[in-house]
């Protein structure tokens, strides 16, 4: 059976693990020049239906790097939903390639193209989830931290895809999850509730401070997703006390990191001194999209043996 990468509600503790690892492996690599062509001879399309910086570039190098190629489709290309139906899209692109990564709106469009392709599909972002990124900032803190066995996380903002993607991550991780927002703007009830119904420690407050006391990382994202720009005015106007900024900062814990997905809307969800302070991971965070992605590519596509897992020493090309 292929496997999919669209939630992180679908991984298991070992498989999280196993993907930080990898990854650690993945990135000692670089200082030899990128050794490890464990996806010669692959290709990964790549369908964006949004924007993207990090999202394209660590998807498409990536890929290089294992020694695949990636194709980048825009919405004026294939028109998904539109000049043909994602079924469709689907049923095609699993005859000619041997991955796809998908940035859209509806979620449902991802389970569509997932249910409909003979091939993995990765989530690179939908109005419901970010996995991608989220796997990447937690492999980030567990390298800065050494452990993510109880940290407390704080998120400053929007009950969003990002947001939800950290509940789906706090139900599987031993960290606790706090998230304050405006009334109004919470996360997916149905995430939470399955979420909670795991054991995950998640609180859901309007009280920056309560998120923010004693936490070890305060993350925050944009106020305005991509597709939600018709409500910019007013969402500027509801989130304006949720800014992470140094008075926020210092109700954290003294060294507490902060976070962002990037990119930033500087001066609104956060102030430039504190992106761009001693405390901020939003570099080591954007830079571990590449090595958090090349190993989930290299976990969906050689999965079948224990041995197609091995180090990169053992990864040689395929043989003429
Ligand atoms: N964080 C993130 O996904 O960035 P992009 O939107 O630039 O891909
Ligand atoms: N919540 C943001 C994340 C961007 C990476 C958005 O969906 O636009």
């Amino acid at each position: 059976m292929k496997r999919d990468f669209i939630s992180l509600a679908d991984l298991t503790r070992e498989q999280f693990e196993h993907l930080f690892a990898f990854a650690a492996r993945l990135k000692a690599d670089r200082k030899d020049g990128w050794p490890h062509p464990f996806l010669a001879g692959k290709t990964l399309a790549m369908i964006f239906e949004k924007p993207s910086l990090r999202t394209r570039v660590t998807f498409e190098a990536g890929m290089v790097q294992l020694g695949g190629y990636a194709v980048y489709l825009s919405p004026q290309d294939i028109g998904m939903g539109s000049r043909e139906s994602v079924a469709d899209v689907a049923r095609n692109l699993s005859r000619w390639v041997d991955l796809i990564m998908v940035r859209t709106f509806s979620h449902a469009v991802v389970l569509e193209l997932a249910r409909h392709a003979t091939i993995p599909v990765i989530n690179g972002l939908s109005d419901l989830l970010h996995p991608c990124q989220v796997l990447a900032d937690c492999f980030t803190l567990l390298e800065q931290y050494g452990r993510l066995d109880g940290l407390k996380i704080a998120f400053v903002g929007d009950g969003n895809n990002v947001a939800n993607s950290w509940i789906n991550a706090a139900s599987r991780l031993p960290f606790s999850f706090a998230l304050a927002c405006p009334p109004g703007y919470e996360p997916d009830a149905d995430i939470l509730a399955r979420a909670r119904q795991r054991g995950a420690r998640v609180t859901i407050t309007h009280s920056v401070e309560e998120a923010v006391r004693g936490a070890d990382a305060v993350y925050t994202d944009v106020w305005v997703s991509m597709g939600q720009e018709q409500e910019r005015a007013r969402r500027r106007e509801v989130f304006r006390p949720y800014q992470v900024n140094a008075a926020v900062m210092a109700m954290a814990k003294p060294r507490a990191f902060v976070m962002h997905c990037l990119p930033a809307h500087r001066g609104e969800e956060i102030t430039d001194d504190v992106l761009d302070g001693p405390q901020s991971l939003v570099l080591e965070q954007a830079e571990n999209r590449l090595h958090v992605q090349k190993a989930i590519m290299v976990w969906l596509l050689r999965q079948r043996r224990k041995s197609d897992m091995t180090p990169p020493e053992a990864a040689e090309p395929p043989r003429p």
